[in-house]
């Protein structure tokens, strides 16, 4: 038997953090990245002291129970856990930890992307180089909307919201957030707090989602919300597809009531709705906002540094369940 304890990685991750994996650990690699269907992942946990997962694998309560008493702890490659059955793990005594931080610069320029990407009307601009339908220029072709000196409202002004929210200011917007506990003064920077979100929803040009879908979160953005935006203002969600109901936003990009939506994350991916795709107004990326060398060998260091701890007796930094 070997003495390194057995982690099951659930998907290809970047060499150096393979390379440490290798050194530190007995793991189970999957090198052709396939996606694991829960009975592959369950088989693969036999005898294993730890999971290494990504939000692609859904560890939910059935998932969780059926583990072998083997599996420890579960170190995520994400900050978010949605994808995780906390509970059912508390109830297991498995620990479960994240990797916040890392991550919120790469999420943060994503947002600003979706932000530009939506005012701007990138979409339908590389529609028309690519496909050799740009056919002329006049001061009315592609107008979109000017997000410098705009208000910014932001949902959850966690780590990542402060980071859009610094680099909004870089655009002189107008920060205007809601999060379940106000800042102290220094980390608001001169952002203005709402402890309603309907509240807030008036005076945002840009509504930018970026806290994590938990029950309470879910479908956040629904018609009613929607309703009390500005009209013509633009939507962007780089945090979870589950904060919105897909129809309301439809519907409000259909008739124009928003201008554009600029989007990363859905729900079901990679399944998503597919009316978006027929929307010229929503600019639409493939959940990349960590896709980042610097961020993806980040994220893979600092799981294994909470599994370190794990197994060294500490306290994971990271510790969520
Ligand atoms: C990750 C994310 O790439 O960390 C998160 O919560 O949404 C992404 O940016 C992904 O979840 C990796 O598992």
């Amino acid at each position: 038997m070997s003495e390194k304890p057995v982690v099951v990685v659930t998907r290809r991750l970047p060499d150096a953090v393979e390379d440490r994996l290798r050194r530190d650990y007995d793991p189970r690699l999957n090198p052709d990245d396939r996606l694991f269907a829960a009975e592959t992942l369950l088989a693969l946990c036999e005898g294993a002291d730890a999971i290494l997962p990504c939000h692609t694998e859904k560890l939910s309560a059935k998932v969780i129970a059926a583990l072998p008493d083997t599996v420890r702890v579960i170190a995520n490659f994400s900050v978010g856990v949605d994808h995780v059955d906390l509970a059912a793990a508390r109830d297991r005594g498995i620990v479960v930890t994240n990797t916040p931080d890392v991550l919120s610069d790469a999420t943060a320029e994503i947002a600003m992307m979706c932000m530009l990407g939506a005012a701007r009307r990138a979409s339908e601009g590389e529609h028309l180089v690519r496909s050799a339908e740009w056919r002329d220029w006049s001061p009315a072709f592609m107008v979109g909307i000017q997000v410098t000196g705009k208000r910014l409202g932001i949902v959850g002004m966690g780590r990542v919201g402060q980071v859009v929210a610094r680099r909004a200011r870089g655009f002189d917007m107008v920060v205007h957030y809601h999060n379940r506990h106000r800042l102290d003064r220094e980390l608001e920077a001169g952002a203005i707090f709402h402890a309603d979100l309907d509240d807030m929803l008036p005076r945002c040009d840009v509504l930018s989602l970026n806290c994590p879908a938990t029950p309470e979160t879910a479908g956040l953005l629904n018609a009613e919300r929607i309703a009390r935006l500005p009209d013509g203002a633009i939507v962007i969600n780089t945090a979870r597809g589950a904060l919105v109901d897909d129809d309301a936003l439809i519907a409000a990009l259909r008739t124009g009531r928003l201008f554009a939506a600029g989007l990363d994350v859905y729900n079901n991916e990679p399944d998503i709705d597919p009316r978006y795709r027929e929307l010229t107004n929503a600019f639409l990326l493939p959940h990349i906002g960590s896709a980042t060398r610097e961020t993806r060998d980040a994220m893979g260091f600092r799981a294994l540094d909470n599994l370190d701890a794990f197994f060294a007796g500490r306290e994971p930094r990271d510790r969520v369940a």
